[in-house]
């Protein structure tokens, strides 16, 4: 089933967020790409703004994943996981990529723009479209665990 992804980032990723939403939007996995900002490079735009926004829209089942983009990765990250249901994870290799969808069914890829080169990124995000995380795997049980302690 194609992806309906939410694109998002603060002034410190916008370079890599317009790179990137130009790779989903042409690969054959993605329905839509939905854009939250910035608009520009000099949009001031706080990234616990954008992140909430795209998270919000994952928790309301309006999107199914989210990819966030700002200095490091880890504001954006920090700010999406505030939002109920959401599980975001900064990311900037192959194999962690790979295991936030399969082991935690994390629905939020973060990364920097000051962190990682743009190139490595594009491949780990085509990387990311590729994994689905499987209700059956062992990991089901531990993501529910965390499910559980914030319906507490
Ligand atoms: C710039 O505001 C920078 O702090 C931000 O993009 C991000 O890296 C925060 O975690």
């Amino acid at each position: 089933m194609a992806l309906r992804i939410v694109i998002g980032g603060d002034k410190a990723g916008f370079n890599y967020k317009q790179a990137l939403r130009k790779d989903l939007e042409s690969d054959d996995r993605v329905e839509v790409v939905e854009d939250v900002g910035v608009g520009d490079a000099e949009d001031d735009t706080s990234y616990p703004n954008v992140a909430i926004a795209a998270a919000e829209r994952i928790a309301k089942g309006e999107a199914d994943r989210a990819l966030l983009i700002c200095g490091t990765g880890l504001g954006v990250a920090i700010a999406a996981n505030k939002v109920k249901g959401i599980r975001a994870v900064t990311a900037h290799d192959s194999y962690s990529v790979q295991r936030s969808v399969l082991s935690n069914n994390a629905q939020v890829l973060c990364m920097g723009e000051r962190v990682v080169g743009l190139e490595l990124a594009r491949v780990l995000v085509k990387e990311w479209l590729g994994v689905q995380f499987d209700p059956q795997s062992s990991s089901a049980a531990k993501v529910d665990d965390i499910c559980a302690y914030e319906s507490d």
